[in-house]
């Protein structure tokens, strides 16, 4: 059984620290804060805590995703604009054997075709797209849930 409360890590990528005021019409109008907040409150109700990070650096992304190993029992990501190209995000989540889950608030299916792949996607356990602010809540449902599943693989 584990001593610590589970922890969740939330990396939100570039651009998205302007949520709020950024295209609304696409992204709505929580900001990243309220995002955070209420992504806080929810874990506490789960049981788990979270730490946020939010970059416009794919190195800093890189890096942060490396250190998340053996200090974090889930990822939630929104590699934002990453997702699309970057080879160096896909293969640093492939890296570690921390679980993953990817978040996009639009659904990148519907907009331009270049949204449509994410080079992520094969590396995560999956993929929520085109719930807004909910994408990351309904991410946080099934990360508690992942990790109850693996604890109970381990007991
Ligand atoms: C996004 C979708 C990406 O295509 C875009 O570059 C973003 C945000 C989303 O959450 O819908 O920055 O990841």
């Amino acid at each position: 059984m584990s001593i610590c409360k589970p922890c969740i890590l939330v990396i939100h990528g570039p651009n998205l620290n302007l949520l709020g005021t950024r295209e609304p019409n696409v992204y709505g109008a929580m900001t990243l804060a309220d995002i955070n907040q209420n992504l806080t409150k929810q874990a506490a109700e789960f049981g788990v805590e979270v730490d946020f990070i939010q970059t416009n650096h794919e190195g800093v992304m890189i890096d942060c995703i490396h250190q998340a190993a053996g200090k974090y029992s889930c990822i939630i990501i929104n590699p934002a604009a990453f997702s699309h190209y970057s080879i160096a995000v896909r293969d640093a989540l492939a890296a570690i054997s921390v679980p993953a889950v990817e978040v996009h608030m639009s659904n990148i299916h519907a907009r331009e075709k270049f949204r449509h792949r994410s080079v992520i996607s094969p590396v995560v356990r999956g993929q929520i797209v085109g719930f807004g602010a909910d994408s990351y809540f309904l991410a946080l449902q099934y990360a508690v849930k992942l990790i109850a599943k693996e604890e109970a693989t381990i007991e």
